[in-house]
């Protein structure tokens, strides 16, 4: 996967475009001020937001990147600034976006840039229906984070027909496959999603739901972590442990999810309940507002169920995941917290074996 560097002058002060890009595009972000000491190895681009930038940062940039001819060099300027235009062509920037022009002209270079960054590589034994099932989803997860990134109308119609393909690839290729195949996704977030996806899917279909309840589900499945999309990728996917300010940011992004759809009038309200509400717990302990048992419905439950055991399972570079029954264990132990009726409902989703094992009939 590329990777692009983002450069400021001031992390603080930094254009608002080349933070949104962060969010989205996998990267660093640093200031000038480290460029000497940061490593370029697996650099594709880099984007200099040239701001404030001191002739020192400059010129450490050019004799830094002139080492690195494979790298391109994009930029944000003040284009009613004569001096940095001057300046940006000096240091070799190659397409320079108006930094005061908010930051679709910068995502939609980026864009032009990584193709369809969203769609994973699948390994060509991938069954077909579950390679259709898992491009479509991601394709949509694109969609739904560029949107949000933009403010445009988010892709709820087509994220509520994703249990359908769903549906098809669990009943022709079974639900290890669908697993597989969303774990060859390159970023964890989406992986992350579609999992939570798959599980929700699967688990709303064993519990005989409507079409309309399961089209609910499976598009609040597939965004209900949208607000991650305002969280900085090398947070988001960082190696080891975040810090109490990391962590922070990162319990607000289902308020940052209701804030994104806020405005858009095409997210039915049963969705936007999974997005903000998937991470309280019926006894009050969970979090962004505490709800407690009476005020969670059965839909943000469920997603709740998903979520916890997908980020329990999934597979992480720096950190082991849990077996199946160890996950299982630990929403078990969840009683007070997690709707274990519900609970129950789920344990055949997973192990599907166990339900065929002849129990032993008392004597
Ligand atoms: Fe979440
Ligand atoms: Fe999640």
């Amino acid at each position: 996967m590329q990777n692009v560097l983002f450069l400021s002058a001031d992390l603080d002060q930094c254009a608002e475009a080349l933070t949104a890009a962060a969010c989205i595009f996998p990267g660093q972000t640093i200031c000038f001020s480290d460029l000497a000491e940061v490593s370029l190895a697996n650099v594709a681009i880099v984007i200099a937001d040239i701001e404030g930038a001191t002739g020192t940062d400059l010129k450490t940039f050019k004799s830094k990147l002139d080492l690195h001819p494979a790298i391109e060099r994009l930029g944000l300027a003040d284009f009613s600034k004569r001096k940095d235009l001057v300046q940006a062509k000096a240091i070799g920037l190659s397409n320079v976006v108006d930094r005061r022009s908010g930051v679709d002209g910068l995502i939609n270079l980026l864009r032009g840039r990584f193709g369809k960054y969203g769609l994973p590589a699948l390994d060509t034994e991938t069954p077909e229906k579950t390679a259709q099932a898992v491009v479509a989803g991601c394709a949509l997860l694109e969609d739904a984070s560029i949107a949000a990134v933009l403010n445009m109308a988010l892709p709820v119609e087509a994220a509520m027909t994703m249990h359908k393909k769903i549906g098809e690839a669990l009943n022709a290729d079974g639900l290890d496959a669908l697993l597989g195949a969303v774990q060859s996704h390159h970023s964890h977030t989406f992986c992350h999603s579609m999992l939570v996806t798959v599980y929700a899917v699967a688990f709303a279909e064993a519990l005989g739901l409507s079409e309309r309840q399961k089209a609910f589900i499976s598009a609040g499945a597939l965004i209900h972590d949208l607000g991650k999309v305002r969280i900085p990728l090398s947070i988001l996917d960082k190696p080891g442990k975040l810090d109490p300010q990391e962590m922070e940011l990162i319990r607000k992004h289902p308020v940052f999810g209701r804030e994104l759809i806020e405005q858009h009038s095409e997210v039915p309200s049963e969705i936007i309940k999974m997005m903000v509400s998937h991470h309280e717990y019926l006894d009050g302990s969970g979090y962004p507002e505490g709800l407690t048992a009476d005020q969670i419905g059965p839909a943000v439950r469920l997603i709740t169920i998903c979520d916890i055991y997908a980020a329990l399972t999934e597979r992480r570079s720096y950190k082991e995941s849990y077996s199946p029954r160890q996950a299982f264990s630990v929403l078990v132990e969840m009683k007070g917290k997690i709707d274990q009726q519900l609970l129950k409902q789920f344990r055949p989703v997973i192990f599907p074996a166990d339900v065929n094992v002849p129990r032993r009939v008392a004597r």
